[in-house]
């Protein structure tokens, strides 16, 4: 990792990429507030993103297993749209933790606009939660741990603040086949993750922290469609995204999502993994 893209992962240069991008991703993916990939289920390839998007959010909703009135903390809980729609949907209270507080003020801003009172958005941090011990029922991280360094810290304050039972679920990019040099480099200076573990290694962190694997499950084939998806969004919001950035921000937007579907989506693998806390 060179000096500057190590720079690119620090908590501050995260929210202050997530602060930066809060418009682009609004222009880019409209309603419902989800950055995360879609999930296309088999033979349905005409779905569009935004209900694709909403089909990942459930399917991660459906795992965490909660009955009405249990508690959900989404951490990198991004624009909202998931922890507002799994509130409504599950009839849970939902906390989402973000480091970018311009997604929080969004996010607060999204809930009051749609009514929704069983929300709550803080800034904090995955590695150091301010929460009670055992103060959760389920714990999500959609597309989160990408960014983080210390998996293993995640997954022990994801396991401290669940109630025993309770479960943890990730959704995220995997390695399947060894990234070349290059697209090392595009994941730490691009999608600003310092790097993309294996399936394996991602059950190892789990079963290191304490938790009972349950489900390890490979979506590849039904997120691989969002690459695509991403680069018609940026087409069709090229003119409001010039408005927004002027034209060289709009390009560098452009390479950023093409760069992402790149190595993030096209080449490598996707997991949901399911693990309780005994
Ligand atoms: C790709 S977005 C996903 C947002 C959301 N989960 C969704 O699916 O729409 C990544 C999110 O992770 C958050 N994040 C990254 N590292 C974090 C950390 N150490 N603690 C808390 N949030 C973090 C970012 O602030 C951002 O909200």
């Amino acid at each position: 990792m060179t000096e500057h893209s190590a720079d690119l992962i620090t908590a501050d240069a995260i929210a202050e990429y997530y602060d930066g991008s809060v418009e682009a991703f609004g222009i880019l993916l409209g309603e419902g507030g989800s950055i995360h990939s879609g999930y296309w289920p088999d033979g349905e390839r005409d779905v569009s993103f935004t209900r694709a998007r909403l089909n990942l959010t459930e399917l991660v909703g459906d795992r965490c297993r909660l009955a009405p009135g249990q508690r959900l903390l989404d951490v990198g809980s991004g624009l909202g749209g998931p922890a507002i729609h799994l509130a409504g949907a599950c009839e849970v209270r939902v906390t989402g933790i973000t480091l970018s507080g311009k997604q929080v003020e969004t996010s607060r801003a999204k809930a009051a606009a749609v009514g929704c009172d069983l929300v709550d958005f803080h800034c904090a941090d995955a590695l150091a939660l301010p929460f009670e011990d055992g103060s959760f029922d389920a714990v999500m991280f959609v597309e989160t741990m990408m960014h983080i360094e210390d998996r293993a810290t995640a997954f022990a304050e994801a396991r401290r603040v669940l109630r025993p039972g309770g479960r943890v679920v990730v959704a995220d990019f995997v390695e399947d086949t060894p990234l070349s040099t290059v697209e090392s480099g595009m994941l730490k200076s691009v999608v600003r993750s310092p790097f993309m573990p294996t399936r394996e290694h991602y059950r190892k962190l789990a079963e290191g922290n304490g938790f009972s694997v349950e489900e390890m499950l490979d979506i590849t084939k039904q997120v691989r469609p969002t690459a695509e998806h991403y680069n018609r969004a940026v087409v069709a919001a090229r003119r409001k995204l010039s408005e927004a950035y002027g034209v060289s921000g709009a390009g560098a937007i452009a390479a950023m999502i093409n760069a992402f579907g790149r190595v993030a989506v096209r080449a490598h693998g996707y997991l949901l993994l399911v693990a309780a806390k005994p």
